[in-house]
């Protein structure tokens, strides 16, 4: 394990770390006829209203203002009490928290050489941006006791004593597909134990269950959390993710990422949703969301063919029932999608999910439809 302090420049490979940021015009000048950036001022040559100014004019490379109010929501909802409170500096946005995990192993991990350290069963952007980039994964499965998915934290914290080409260590909390919020503490004792690389907690599903990370990267420079609008604000469509980092790692990202990443659009839909309006409106839908998981949940394992306690955790927007004839849970979810047209996620190949299948909560009309067909279609398999 490396003593001392985290030292961000031997983290970050040194072309990254030294990279100058592009720079344009308009970095300096907002104002007045622009003719610098070779745009076209004639407009979109579209045939519909887009309600949407300047799609003529390139974006905001550095989207402050949505920065700045994710910033102080995610300030204003935590109980922990970290000092300095996040900032716009502490944020880079992405095209997606796809764009943030492929950003992050480009930054630190050398092609051919060094790996990232992930805990199956997980979301599987990782390990695929892992393979794009030519980069290792070392798995430390998590444990599964009671129930309940966690960290090894023992295992992790030996395997990364014992290999120091891991950079990246990706913790999914609340976990995907577990539906787990990982303890805060284990969280906590990787990152002050372990300082030659970076604890990324991806906390995609956050609004659903669990208290946020995000502020404790003031307190741990070797700390990154991600978020995104995709799943608790409902806004998959436009496509942006969060990375939380200190100032500095914050500073290395945006100043790799493409000028232009977050467009006109998406942005000014962001900046929307994070009015105290939108932001209501997100937690009341967080709220039914919430309700029916339980009601969905009582409902499936109450049928004869579902085990009565359910694979996952239940602190994200979706469940994981496991069939007790697991040979069958494959069959009832192409039945369910070819027969009811009602797609849910067959997961029983993923480690500990034999049998497993994971169910987004919809709205209630939706998750009516989904436990009618789910019985009729179970029944009929095992007649
Ligand atoms: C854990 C996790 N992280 C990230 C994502 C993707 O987020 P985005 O839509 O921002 O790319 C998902 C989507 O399913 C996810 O489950």
């Amino acid at each position: 394990m490396t003593a001392g302090k985290f030292d961000l420049s031997n983290i970050v490979r040194p072309k990254i770390y030294n990279l100058e940021p592009y720079r344009c015009a308009r970095d300096d000048f907002t104002e007045g006829i622009l003719l610098d950036a070779n745009e076209n001022a004639h407009g979109p040559s579209i045939t519909i209203s887009t309600g949407f100014e300047d799609l003529h004019r390139y974006p905001d490379p550095h989207q402050v203002k949505f920065k700045s109010l994710m910033a102080q929501f995610r300030n204003k909802n935590s109980k922990l009490s970290v000092e300095p409170l996040l900032t716009s500096d502490n944020l880079c946005l992405g095209v997606g928290s796809d764009e943030s995990v492929d950003a992050l192993i480009r930054a630190c991990c050398i092609p051919g050489k060094q790996k990232i350290l992930i805990n199956p069963p997980t979301y599987g952007m990782y390990s695929i941006c892992a393979a794009i980039n030519d980069v290792g994964v070392v798995k430390i499965p998590l444990t599964y006791e009671d129930n309940t998915f966690q960290l090894n934290v023992e295992k992790i914290l030996d395997t990364l004593r014992s290999d120091q080409d891991i950079k990246l260590v990706f913790i999914t909390s609340p976990g995907n597909p577990t539906g787990q919020y990982i303890n805060l503490a284990d969280i906590e004792r990787i990152c002050s134990s372990w300082l030659n690389g970076i604890v990324v907690v991806d906390e995609a599903y956050i609004d659903f269950g669990g208290e946020s990370a995000s502020p404790l990267v003031n307190k741990y420079p070797n700390l990154a959390v991600f978020q995104t609008v995709s799943k608790s604000f409902g806004l998959a469509g436009i496509r942006i993710g969060i990375t939380f980092a200190s100032k500095e790692l914050s500073s290395v990202l945006n100043a790799m990422k493409a000028p232009y990443n977050i467009s006109t659009m998406a942005s000014q839909l962001g900046v929307n949703a994070l009015s105290d309006k939108s932001i209501q409106i997100m937690q009341e839908n967080a709220t039914k969301i919430n309700k029916e998981k339980f009601r969905v949940l009582k409902e499936l394992t109450s049928l004869d063919c579902v085990e009565d306690q359910q694979i996952s955790g239940l602190d994200a927007n979706f469940i994981m029932i496991r069939m007790k004839n697991r040979d069958i849970a494959k069959q009832v979810y192409l039945n369910l999608a070819t027969k009811a047209k009602v797609v849910v996620r067959y997961r029983g190949t993923e480690l500990g999910c034999a049998g497993g299948l994971r169910i987004t909560i919809g709205t209630k009309e939706e998750n009516d439809r989904l436990i009618k067909e789910l019985k009729n279609i179970t029944d009929q398999l095992l007649k």
